[in-house]
């Protein structure tokens, strides 16, 4: 049997706004096997991109427990999670998340640069990535030079540089026309097909069409397979 690459175990969420408990995650059990390629579903306001910040070690469960690759992770400090996801996790939002006065390559370098490597390598490789997701002409583009289909691709790039092993997406196509949306969803499915593993996050059935699994989220608790 594999190993997990990640799991939650009753995972439970309540942010807390003052006097007011706002119960976000009620109990998810979740299993991520290498390889995989998984999109979660849900109504707005279902819990999945709290899911994913948890899944992501951005963000703690108020209880539960969260396993990478079959150590418990849920109490290590914050410095150590900021390692683990550094080197093993990327992230691309529906935003983009970009810093505006950085130009592409830099954006992409930017997490290279969190880990120490030199200044040659990471531009080496920076370039590299720009040129797989198709942007070795735009390196020198601020982020609003550039298209949102093109932004999202750099931001692709950037949650590739450290070749992690996890790729966590949240409405990654949400502010691109169909178009360039269907652009990025290949250029995904051509990542799980290369074999890494990815976790989706989408309103848009198309979009949860190109994962291998659907799961569906509603009031804080997945449902099961579509
Ligand atoms: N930082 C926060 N503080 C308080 N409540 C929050 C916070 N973040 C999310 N919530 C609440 O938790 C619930 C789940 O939010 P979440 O963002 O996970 O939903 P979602 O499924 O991603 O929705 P959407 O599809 O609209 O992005 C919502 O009721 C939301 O109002
Ligand atoms: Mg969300």
């Amino acid at each position: 049997m594999t190993q997990p690459l990640l799991r939650l175990e009753g995972v439970t969420k309540v942010y807390r706004m003052g006097q007011v408990e706002v119960p976000a995650l009620r109990g998810v059990d979740l299993t991520v096997d290498p390889g995989a390629f998984l999109a979660i579903m849900g109504p707005s306001g279902s819990g999945k991109s709290t899911l994913l910040h948890i899944a992501g070690l951005l963000d703690r469960p108020t209880s539960g427990r969260v396993l990478w690759a079959g150590d418990d992770v849920t109490s290590l400090g914050a410095a150590r999670l900021a390692e683990l996801r550094g080197r093993h996790i990327g992230f691309v939002f529906q935003t983009f998340n970009l810093i505006p006065t950085l130009s592409a390559l830099e954006n992409v370098e930017l997490p290279l640069v969190f880990q120490g490597a030199r200044p040659r390598e990471r531009r080496q490789r920076a370039a590299e990535l720009l040129a797989v997701v198709g942007l070795a002409d735009r390196q020198r583009h601020r982020p609003g030079q550039l298209s949102g289909g093109e932004r999202q691709r750099v931001a692709i790039a950037r949650a590739l540089v450290s070749d992690p092993q996890l790729i966590l997406a949240d409405e990654p196509t949400g502010n691109l026309d169909s178009a360039a949306g269907r652009e990025i969803l290949e250029m995904l499915r051509g990542l799980n097909e290369r074999g890494k593993t990815l976790v989706l996050v989408t309103h848009d059935a198309e979009a949860a069409g190109v994962a291998r699994n659907i799961l569906r989220m509603r009031d804080g608790r997945i449902e099961g397979e579509a």
